[in-house]
């Protein structure tokens, strides 16, 4: 969704912000805009991508040391240079950028048209600038308390003005966080814009505000008393969110898997091979698990409710986390929550955990960003140790979830007594070959690069699996039409004699996921009935599977490991057929159409 760089000090402060929207450019807009102050406030708005921008910012001078910069992702108002952040007043003097949804816009547009205020755009965001004005008696940060005061919805807000010099920000829901400098600050909607200048970060709480100046920062709680800054300090090398010679941050962050899964291991298996995620949550006394989350983090869900009664046998599901709010679900202490967000910021995520923990509810999260708003609701954290996934299609972050769920399937089956030390053991030694599996997975690229072939012409694409692979075959799907807008649907391969088997012509391929283990000859089965309608089968399948080549026109081999485990292997040949698809088809890989990384709004 929309992203906020923000910079104030002694330096040429436009550079500094152009490239910190670059760095968010992943997050999805529509629109880009900057103002610099020197004095004078110098303002350049441009709908389309951030190059549009940055040419405009060569032709006009974007003099000054403070500086707002945001990209947008239009939601109230269309995409054009006027909509563009940021707003400011008549004379251009104050202005601000604005993350989140102003829900009294409309009553406040009326109130302040009477009062002589001239809007100039659509959006709810140019509201506050009026009202901040409206409220100005000369102390900024008074103003812009005063003027939050009378907003309902969600805001990161960041305003300035010409002859003032500070930058004063204030934040309710969305993310904010500010990067403090050595004589010179920065704020940002996320820490990517951060990366190059500064490790050292305060996550802004919701109701807080603050004051940067060159020389330093000073947060105000929701009652506006001073209060301590929290610093922290981002774990993240500065060049890991950079592509560093790939040609996508996609295909980077599938090649990082290996790396990936190695660190959550190493963050979560004890020295006898046992597992501790660090949860202080007595797994021994939960009686149910519910899994809240989104996307591909829901999928990653499937996954983990799928292991947790398998190996602790307890009840568990996983809920879409914008239905889960809103539908009064029965949980209660005994009941354990798991969030899972890569960005940990997922509104629909958010409020589902703030949900649960009204019910009573005992709530963990896994999260890829530290000090995010889901990390800071719930009563445990379990990081997912991915690193900064910038490519909007997640895959590293989905493998860390996957795997930490299946951690978290064995240390609760252990609490419980379900499973042995031995029986743990075993599988963790399955689970430290892993990261090998994987290498050999990704070294097979170009037998996927020749199998999205099969794909051409194709109507729709109809992913099948069984078992934990229906949530596999769900997570194949969307990948391929977020990234490659070709239409994909998945289905558990038993039900598609139910009714999907109607759509099975040449025109539909099939993706059908049948790794070794214990429903392959039933697969086999389903997948002889789609043949039989002159179905076109793509599978899936382990090393060494003789029966697979009659049922399928084409095979992409995966290496053999234990059952439990083929959902983290396949998913590496399923994330690839989609990237190499959308590659063929030249769409935007990293920044897809109407998508965003983060998705901040309900
Ligand atoms: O940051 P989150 O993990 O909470 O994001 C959840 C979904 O928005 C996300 O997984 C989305 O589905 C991705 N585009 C999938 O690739």
């Amino acid at each position: 969704m929309c992203g906020i760089a923000c910079y104030v000090g002694p330096r040429d402060a436009a550079p500094i912000v152009l490239d910190g929207l670059r760095r968010l450019e992943y997050r999805g807009y529509d629109s880009a805009g900057i103002v610099t102050f020197d004095g004078a406030a110098h303002a350049l708005k441009r709908a389309g991508k951030l190059a549009v921008l940055r040419d405009a910012a060569e032709r006009h001078p974007l003099p000054g040391a403070r500086a707002l910069g945001h990209t947008r992702w239009a939601t109230h108002g269309p995409p054009t240079d006027g909509n563009a952040h940021p707003h400011a007043t008549e004379d251009g003097r104050l202005a601000l950028v604005h993350n989140g949804i102003v829900e009294n816009h409309a009553a406040l547009r009326a109130e302040l048209e009477a009062a002589g205020h001239t809007f100039v755009s659509d959006t709810d965001s140019e509201t506050v600038v009026h009202l901040i004005e409206q409220l100005d008696d000369g102390d900024l940060h008074a103003a812009v308390r005063a003027a939050t005061d009378r907003l309902n919805g969600a805001w990161a807000l960041v305003v300035a003005h010409a002859e003032r010099p500070e930058i004063v920000v204030a934040r309710r829901t969305s993310p904010l966080v500010i990067g403090l400098g050595d004589g010179e600050q920065f704020v940002a909607s996320d820490v990517a814009a951060l990366l190059p200048h500064t490790r050292r970060v305060v996550y802004l709480r919701d109701g807080e505000t603050a004051v940067l100046r060159e020389d330093g920062v000073t947060v105000y709680d929701e009652a506006g008393a001073p209060t301590d800054l929290r610093e922290e300090a981002i774990p993240w090398e500065a060049d890991a969110a950079e592509k560093n010679g790939w040609p996508h941050y996609m295909l980077k962050e599938i090649f990082e898997q290996p790396t990936v899964v190695r660190s959550v291991l190493q963050d979560a298996l004890t020295p006898d091979g046992g597992v501790d995620l660090g949860l202080r949550v007595d797994l021994a006394d939960v009686d149910r698990v519910v899994v809240v989350a989104a996307g591909t983090a829901a999928y990653a869900g499937r996954l983990g409710a799928a292991w947790i009664e398998r190996f602790a046998r307890i009840p568990a599901h996983v809920e879409i986390a914008s239905e889960f709010r809103y539908r009064d679900p029965v949980v209660g202490p005994r009941t354990l929550v798991v969030a899972v967000s890569q960005s940990g910021e997922t509104i629909d995520t958010l409020e589902a955990v703030r949900e649960a923990g009204r019910a009573g509810a005992h709530r963990a999260a896994f999260v890829n960003v530290r000090g995010s708003s889901i990390a800071r609701e719930v009563e445990d954290v379990s990081p997912l140790c991915a690193g900064p996934e910038i490519g909007v299609a997640s895959t590293k972050a989905y493998l860390a979830m996957a795997t930490r769920f299946l951690l978290l399937a064995l240390q609760m089956g252990r609490a419980r007594g379900v499973l042995d030390d031995d029986a743990v053991a075993s599988w963790t030694a399955d689970l430290r070959a892993l990261p090998a599996r994987l290498e050999e997975a990704l070294a097979r690229r170009d037998a996927v690069r020749e199998a999205v072939a099969a794909f051409d012409g194709a109507r729709s694409v109809l992913y099948l699996g069984r078992g934990t692979n229906v949530a596999s075959a769900y997570e194949g799907a969307l990948k391929l039409k977020e990234i490659s807008y070709l239409h994909a649907e998945a289905y558990p391969t038993g039900e598609m004699k139910h009714g999907p088997i109607a759509l099975i012509d040449a025109t539909v391929p099939v993706v059908a996921l049948a790794p070794d283990g214990p429903l392959h000859a039933k697969t086999l089965s389903n997948l002889a009935e789609v043949r039989a309608r002159d179905g076109r089968i793509l599978a899936l399948a382990s090393d060494g599977d003789e029966a697979i080549a009659a049922h399928a026109d084409r095979v992409l081999w995966t290496p053999r490991v234990p059952d439990a485990l083929s959902p983290l292997v396949l998913a590496v040949p399923m994330q690839l057929l989609a990237y190499e698809t959308a590659v063929r088809l030249g769409r935007d890989v990293d920044q897809p159409r109407n998508l965003a990384k983060s998705v901040t709004v309900e």
